[in-house]
Parts: C-alpha cells; structure tokens; sequence
C-alpha cells in the first residue's frame, strides 16, 4: 500500500520528502523515467512546447532539475538554433539524460551539468529563459529556487517553473487510484508520487515566499493539478498578437457570462452550457488540447508556441544552416533499455 504522510492526512499539512532524497538512487531514476515517459505527451510535452515558444532564435534557455533530461532533449530536436542546458543534482538522473541525448542523436547540442538548483554557480543573466517543472516541491524554501532562476535569466529573461499543487488529502487518493490504474504505475512509481504530492506547496505559499523573498515580478498562479510562477519577456509581453490562446480565453468567459445570464433570465438549463465551458478550460489548462482550440486553430488563429517556433524556422531558412527541426517525442521504451545499462530492475 502507498503511504501518505499522517500530518498530510490529518491537517492538509506540507511534509518535506527525506532530507537528501535527489532520486540520487538509479532505480528512483529508471522508475521515475518511466512515470514521465507515460505523462509526456500530456502533461510534460504542452509544458515544455510552451517554455520552448519563448525562446528567441538563437537563444539560451536552461531546464532547472532536469530528472532525465526529455525537455532538454525535445527542445534540441525542435530547435537546431538553440543552445540548451539542463541541471540536475542527482548523478544518476544525469547518466539518464546523457544516454537518452545520445539515442536522440543530440549529445552534442545539449550540455547536462550537476549542480543545486538554488546555487547553480552559472552566470547572471546567461540564458533567455529559465524553466522548472515538478522540482519546486523539493525545495522548503521555494523562493531560494526561483531567486536563482530570476538571476539566471537576467532582467530580460522568461522565467516559468510549474509544480504539482498539495491537494486536499482526498484528491491525493483519488489521483493515486488513477495513475495506479490509468497510467499503471507500480508501487515505487505511486509512492514516489505520493511523496510528491504531500512535499508540493499551494499557491498561497508559493505567493507568500515570492512576496517575502521580494521577488515581486513573479506571478504565481494555482489551478487544480499544477500551479506556475511565470516572469515573460519584457520583449514577449510586448508582442501582442493575437493568439488561439487569447481568443479561446475571451471566448471562453464571453459563453461563461453569457449561459449564466440565460439561466437566470430563461431556464436553468443553460447552467449545462456554463458547466460544459468551464469543464472545456479545465481540461484545456490540464491537457493543452481542447475542441475549441483545435477550431480556432483551423480557422487559422496562431498559437504562442507556433509564433517561436515559425519565427525560429523562418530565420533559420534565411540563415541556411544545416540540420532540420523534425519533432520527436521520446521514446517510452527507453527506460528498460536504461535500467539494463545501469543495472537495475524496472517494473
Ligand atoms: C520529479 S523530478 C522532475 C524531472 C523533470 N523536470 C520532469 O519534469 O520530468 C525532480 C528532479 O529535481 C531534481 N532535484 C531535486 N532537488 C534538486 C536540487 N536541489 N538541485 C537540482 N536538482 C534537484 C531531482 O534530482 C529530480 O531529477
């Protein structure tokens, strides 16, 4: 049976994983290799393309706890124009990411260095985009974390980092039972999960720390999965074009008022139609993929991901250089193939 801690249980409260615990162990490694193989296309990849759509042809961008390096991987395979580091703290996460950039024929273009997130050692400002994703529930104090990637990207630089939220201790079993079931993950996977889940922070916290350790530029918004803390580009920011992420937005609160306000003036059957467009927004923030946005995208709307990778293309096409930007995802069956050159068991 997966634990889950009793202060968690009891009071909702925040419990920090053992100290130490890095997935320092290459069977935590393979194991955890194998729960993000199963989550890449639908929560990891829309992550990653979404970091990848701020980063400017040319551009630096660095993957804070890299675990087993698939960000860094895709975003070499995506972008033959960019440079891309990944940092981790555990060696045995490191080898992982290594022998998957060398399967991925990109060993060269992506650099993989040990380091602790909170005091990387890297230059101020050396990169144009600083990303994280499931590490900030590591870190007791969070902001030391996000600090290190503010500075890292330096006064111009994009700053996303997305985490797990804590949910209620109800949640925390039902989202147990699905990724045992669904996603078949094996007990280690689950308690590794479990761990996680019980160690991530609210939104509230995450707020807090920002405001106390002054990082003020940094927005830190919670939803029912993850929670993001997000710094764009000055120079993104300015780019005001309009997106099939902003018009689905508009669209979606114009329905929402609108089926509200046919409810309470004609019948309360409209409340289906407000019900089935805030479902459609939550699924959309969870999966990246929704009907409407697929519709706005037929009907020719960009999105903030196609405008970095159309501008990176373009320029490289006027540039000429070698090589081409043909999307991979990696590849689930990597892991046992892991697990046996590191010598270990996989379930
Ligand atoms: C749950 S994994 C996430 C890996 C990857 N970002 C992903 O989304 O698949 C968390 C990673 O953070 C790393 N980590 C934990 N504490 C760290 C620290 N202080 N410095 C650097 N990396 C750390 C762990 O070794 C692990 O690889």
């Amino acid at each position: 049976m997966v634990r889950l801690p009793r202060r968690f249980l009891e009071a909702r409260e925040r419990v920090a994983e053992a100290p130490g615990d890095v997935m320092a162990d290459a069977a935590e490694a393979v194991a955890y290799r194998g729960t993000a193989g199963k989550m890449w296309r639908w929560v990891l990849r829309p992550f990653a393309d979404r970091v990848l759509a701020r980063v400017p042809f040319g551009g630096r961008v660095l993957d804070l706890g890299t675990g087993p390096g698939l960000m860094p991987i895709h975003w070499a395979r995506q972008r033959p124009d960019i440079e891309v580091v990944g940092v981790d703290l555990s060696p045995a996460m490191l080898e992982l990411a290594r022998i998957e950039a060398e399967r991925a024929g990109v060993a060269r273009r992506v650099r993989f260095i040990q380091a602790d997130a909170s005091s990387t050692g890297l230059p101020s400002g050396s990169f144009d985009v600083v990303a994280s994703h499931y590490m900030l529930h590591h870190f007791t104090r969070p902001a030391e974390v996000l600090g290190e990637m503010q500075r890292l990207a330096g006064p111009d630089g994009a700053v996303l980092a997305r985490d797990l939220v804590r949910p209620r201790p109800i949640l925390a079993r039902l989202s147990l039972a699905f990724t045992r079931v669904c996603l078949r993950n094996s007990r280690e996977q689950n308690q590794q999960y479990a761990d996680s889940l019980a160690a991530s922070h609210t939104a509230g916290e995450l707020r807090g720390a920002c405001r106390v350790a002054g990082l003020e530029e940094l927005v830190v918004r919670g939803g029912p999965i993850h929670v993001t803390v997000e710094r764009r580009f000055a120079r993104a920011a300015a780019r005001r074009t309009f997106t099939h992420e902003r018009a689905g937005r508009v669209l979606a609160g114009a329905t929402l008022l609108a089926s509200v306000a046919l409810a309470h003036l004609v019948s309360p059957w409209f409340l289906l139609a407000a019900a089935g467009t805030a479902l459609n927004l939550v699924l959309s923030g969870i999966t990246d993929r929704c009907a409407v946005k697929n519709l706005l995208l037929r009907l020719g709307l960009p999105g903030e991901r196609d405008l970095g990778r159309a501008e990176a293309i373009s320029r490289i096409s006027k540039a000429g250089p070698s090589g081409s930007a043909r999307p991979a995802a990696p590849r689930d069956e990597t892991a046992r193939r892991l697990a046996a050159r590191l010598g270990v068991t996989v379930n």
